[in-house]
């Protein structure tokens, strides 16, 4: 909700192919109320935030110090070639010592054990900012863009109910965020990823817990063919097939992944106003130019999204908290 009223408020122009995809209502009100108090809040005035990366970052990075920014806050950015962390100091006394100065952590980290490990001995909130099984902050902006792109202004979620999205290519963090979140909205998941990348069990077990918990009508439906999993979808959607970490793998990802590529031929058997999502960085293998910057691509709408998301994010995690 409060995404949509931090973009309205900061963006006054409109929301580039808004209402296109199937199912759209055009609504132009909604989001407005209280959305005045929510930006003169400032609910990070005063406060810090640390940004622990022990990866790159463009997106998350930029949205998430503007966001703090705009909240009133200081960033504070704390690459892995900057802090003891991993090298001379412990994870547990890291966060002790990161947490007891600062009011909030986003951390970018490998193994998700990390982050659980620093937000066991956090004493402030601590955001995913990726690990190698989830992306939280990404999944907020594509849903903001997918209700942009079917019922522009609302703020229920609900509208995405009955949506097939497809997604070709590889068993990640990215598509487990995809899988817990999108079948408990009543989204169809359609997958497909090479023989030898199976789902990962845990967010596939999470996928079905929340589904189960919260009575959502989505289906997961996961094959080996590309051709299958696009077909009807109104979103075809991927990522790298090499996922920051992987590099060494290389060689044999690429020639796993041969016929994955998104290109117009692949788009033919989807429906007919699907629209191109990625979550960037990408790279020619697994999307062609044609497609990544042809006009069912709304690649750039999702990446700005992750500012708007960040922020409404930031003000209910950080801004909100009290010790
Ligand atoms: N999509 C995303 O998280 O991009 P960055 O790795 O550039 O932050
Ligand atoms: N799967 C990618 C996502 C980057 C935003 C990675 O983990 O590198």
């Amino acid at each position: 909700t409060n995404a949509v009223a931090f973009k309205k408020h900061y963006k006054s122009r409109a929301i580039p192919q808004a209402g296109r995809i199937a199912g759209a209502q055009f609504q132009e009100e909604g989001a407005g109320a209280g959305e005045a108090e929510l930006v003169k809040s400032k609910s990070l005035d005063e406060k810090t935030i640390a940004f622990m990366f022990s990866k790159r970052s463009t997106r998350t990075r930029v949205s998430g110090e503007t966001a703090v920014k705009l909240l009133g806050g200081a960033p504070m950015f704390l690459g892995s070639a900057d802090i003891q962390l991993g090298v001379n100091e412990s994870l547990y006394d890291t966060s002790r010592v990161v947490s007891s100065m600062v009011d909030g952590i986003l951390a970018r980290v490998g193994h998700h054990s990390e982050v659980e490990t620093l937000a066991k001995h956090s004493t402030v909130p601590v955001i995913n900012a990726l690990s190698h099984l989830y992306h939280p902050l990404q999944i907020l902006a594509d849903l903001q863009t997918l209700v942009e792109l079917r019922t522009p202004f609302t703020t229920d979620l609900s509208s995405l109910e009955g949506l097939t999205i497809a997604w070709v290519g590889d068993s990640n963090n990215i598509l487990n965020e995809m899988m817990v979140t999108y079948p408990r909205l009543g989204v169809n998941l359609q997958i497909a990823t090479p023989e030898g990348y199976p789902l990962m069990q845990e967010a596939l077990d999470r996928a079905n817990d929340g589904i189960a918990k919260e009575g959502g009508k989505g289906k997961i439906i996961h094959t080996h063919s590309p051709e299958e999993a696009v077909k009807g979808a109104s979103v075809i959607t991927t990522d790298t097939w090499i996922s920051m970490g992987q590099e060494e793998e290389s060689a044999k990802r690429l020639k796993d992944f041969a016929g994955y590529q998104i290109t117009d031929e692949l788009l033919k058997g989807a429906a007919k106003d699907a629209v191109f999502m990625h979550c960037l960085p990408r790279h020619k293998e697994e999307v062609d130019d044609a497609v990544f910057y042809g006009d069912k691509s709304v690649v750039f709408q999702e990446a700005e999204n992750r500012k708007w998301t960040a922020l409404a994010a930031f003000d209910a995690f950080f801004g909100k908290w009290k010790l």
